[in-house]
């Protein structure tokens, strides 16, 4: 099958994905020239699959379509008011982009799921020429790959799966899991990053930086000891995820959602 064919396949199949309400907020703005793929990696902290892949798709919550269409035919649609309409939408949007990762996999194609893109709505809501009540929620850059990882750390499967009813694990239990999903944090970093850090051996590869030097100088400024503290301490500082929610939140705002 040729490239736009199973372009096509992989958009029906993000048009078929369930909806609440079958209302079908979304929209996916598809970028393939080389130039709109390297102004988007500018914004998303330069990363490179977002300028090398040569498709990436914008799953977007799109209220301003609905909107429209209510007040054309003497109605209100409030879903930028609506914490539960945007709940749906998002849920929605993620369905719709599932569905292109998983039929994508079937055509041998990778794909990468870039949710940085929520950190700059304005800038990329400018960019793409986005209205008001529209927010690009998720960016995936779609190609073939080059290599496979062949190791992601996951949960032990029946960590996840509860039987009947919730199963509060003891702190003894959720230490193990977790000490069995990442290894140990021992002498051997590189070790460490190339299991549990795969981007940033990617990253440089694909932009010949030295991306995981700064990583490593920084485990050892910060003293990080173990898996959680790399995660929670470094990578995504958990004080600096509250943060964000001021700057969020107007973004939310300028895009037109006000839920309060
Ligand atoms: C909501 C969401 C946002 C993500 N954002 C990024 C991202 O900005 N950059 C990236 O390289 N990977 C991103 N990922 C990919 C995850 O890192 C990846 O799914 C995870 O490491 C598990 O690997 P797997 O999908 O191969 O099982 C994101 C995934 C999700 C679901």
């Amino acid at each position: 099958m040729n490239i736009l064919n199973i372009i096509n396949n992989l958009l029906n199949a993000a048009n078929n994905a369930p909806s609440g309400g079958n209302l079908q907020p979304i929209s996916i703005i598809v970028i393939k020239e080389a130039e709109a793929r390297k102004e988007l990696s500018s914004l998303l902290e330069n990363q490179p699959w977002v300028k090398n892949a040569p498709l990436s798709m914008i799953f977007c919550i799109d209220f301003y379509r609905l909107k429209k269409w209510a007040s054309m035919s003497n109605t209100k649609f409030l879903g930028d008011q609506s914490l539960s309409w945007f709940f749906i939408a998002y849920a929605d949007v993620m369905y719709a982009a599932q569905n292109v990762v998983i039929l994508a996999e079937s055509y041998k194609l990778g794909s990468v799921y870039v949710g940085t893109i929520q950190l700059k709505f304005t800038r990329i809501r400018k960019l793409l020429s986005i209205p008001k009540h529209v927010l690009p929620i998720i960016s995936l850059s779609i190609g073939y790959p080059e290599s496979i990882p062949n190791y992601v750390p996951k949960l032990k499967r029946d960590i996840i799966v509860h039987k009947e009813k919730y199963n509060i694990m003891s702190d003894d239990d959720i230490l193990k899991a977790y000490e069995s999903k990442y290894e140990q944090f021992g002498e051997d970093i590189d070790d460490f990053l190339k299991k549990n850090y795969i981007e940033s051996i990617e990253y440089d590869r694909q932009l010949d930086t030295s991306f995981v030097e700064r990583v490593k100088e920084r485990i050892q400024k910060f003293g990080i000891k173990n898996p959680a503290q790399f995660l929670f301490n470094l990578r995504y500082p958990s004080d600096a995820m509250v943060a964000l929610n001021k700057k969020q939140l107007r973004q939310l705002n300028s895009a037109g959602f006000e839920f309060i």
